[in-house]
């Protein structure tokens, strides 16, 4: 999100909406002065809050405090625009404190939206708002408001290492995990899938019923975009919904890609999986920034179709091209052709994101079709720690796309009531 034009219209929206509910639900009884904020994060999800007074006056606090605080309790680590909405005669702008709060989580260029409960008031910039600003890298720290968000561990797992450098004292993540600790990781980073032309709302009710479970949930739940808002509305929020664009086939049309991708943002969705057009790699680089054009703020994974390259150049010229148009993650397969992830190419995957600057800290990897094993996991968990170090085996950078993996983890750590799973992803 680089200027406040570039917010979707659908995205202010349902900022503004979050910001005037919890402004509804403020508790003011000493100033009555109802604020409520929402922030948007960089999974896109929308996180709201409201002040909160205290009759000890300086212990209250403001609605963008609580509206960081959701953030940051669903695990967001970037907030990518944020809404003030309050009445006055003057626009309600963040105080100076929740200015500089702001300033950990956002970048200079992130849009601060003033709103009342009917219109919209003024924009700003929060560097506009905070000008040269103490932050986190004057600590030495790349945080999410310096640049790009910083990857947060894993999410704790009972009896999981999740302490920094849990997995340092060997080179493969493998040796360092157990089976149940590799499972509920592999479950953290699951992109819960089902790509069936025939899918409809009862399957994708199926699907999401297994999203949360006993032991925790998936990182998202993957599907067409025509039943992504329909599972959007059926998960709970700290599960990301995903659709899939210019997919299968991957071919040339971008206004066809374009087309897709803006259903998927339509849909509420805060992932988009696009098939690079593998056949034809000239006319990849327009039609991915057409696509990343079309869904601002939603995380973008490339799909290489990595088992129709011709040769290891080839893959890395398709990495080249994905990390240039703006890729949060590289992806082998779409799971519908004879060959999809190998450790081959994952390592190529790999490799190219580590070799590149820009890339090594933020970019993500994903590995799908024919993962059907936690130790088929395993293995790929063990190249990103080879590549990207242990810290990047986490949902922000390491996902898995499956749809019969959910039953040999749920089998691995039993009592989950594991469903045979449907489809060959
Ligand atoms: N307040 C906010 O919540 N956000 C702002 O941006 C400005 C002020 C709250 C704090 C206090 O509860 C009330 O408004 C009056 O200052």
């Amino acid at each position: 999100m680089n200027a406040t034009e570039d917010l979707p219209e659908t995205t202010l929206q349902a900022l503004l909406a979050a910001a005037r509910a919890a402004r509804g639900r403020a508790y003011a009884p000493y100033s009555r002065f109802a604020v409520g904020a929402a922030v948007l994060d960089e999974q896109g999800r929308v996180h709201a809050g409201c002040n909160v007074e205290n009759a000890a006056y300086p212990q209250g606090w403001c609605a963008e405090t609580s509206a960081l605080a959701a953030m940051v309790g669903a695990g967001g680590r970037a907030a990518r625009a944020v809404v003030v909405v309050g009445e006055a005669d003057e626009p309600v702008t963040p105080c100076g404190g929740c200015r500089q709060r702001l300033r950990e989580f956002a970048r200079d260029d992130c849009p601060v939206i003033c709103a009342d409960a009917t219109r919209l008031r003024a924009r700003h910039t929060l560097g506009g708002l905070l000008p040269a600003s103490f932050g986190p890298s004057h600590l030495g720290v790349e945080r999410a408001g310096s640049a790009e968000p910083a990857a947060p561990a894993a999410p704790a797992a009972p009896g999981t290492p999740d302490t920094p450098g849990a997995h340092d004292t060997t080179s493969t993540a493998d040796r360092a995990q157990t089976p149940a600790e590799a499972a509920r990781r592999a479950l953290a980073c699951l992109d819960l899938t089902s790509l069936n032309d025939a899918d409809t709302e009862a399957d994708i009710d199926r699907l999401c019923a297994r999203a949360v479970g006993p032991h925790g949930a998936v990182a998202a739940v993957c599907v067409w975009p025509r039943l992504a808002a329909h599972a959007r509305r059926l998960l709970p929020p700290q599960v990301a919904v995903a659709a899939v664009a210019n997919f299968p086939h991957g071919g040339s049309d971008i206004a066809a890609a374009v087309a897709d991708t803006r259903a998927i943002v339509e849909a509420g969705a805060q992932e988009v999986d696009v098939v690079l057009p593998w056949r034809d790699l000239d006319a990849a680089p327009a039609l991915l920034a057409a696509v990343r054009r079309a869904c601002p703020g939603l995380r973008l994974k490339v799909i290489l179709e990595t088992g129709e390259l011709a040769d290891p150049a080839t893959v890395r010229r398709a990495c080249r091209i994905a990390l240039e148009a703006g890729a949060d993650f590289l992806k082998t397969s779409t799971g519908k052709v004879r060959v999809n992830a190998t450790p081959e190419a994952a390592r190529l995957l790999l490799q190219a994101i580590a070799a590149d600057p820009a890339a090594r800290h933020r970019v993500g990897f994903k590995p799908a079709g024919g993962i059907r094993t936690v130790a088929d996991a395993t293995r790929y968990m063990a190249l990103v720690t080879e590549s990207l170090g242990a810290e990047a085996v986490n949902p922000q950078r390491f996902r898995i796309g499956a749809s019969g993996l959910l039953d040999d983890i749920l089998a691995v750590l039993g009592g989950g009531g594991a469903v045979a799973g449907r489809g060959g992803y």
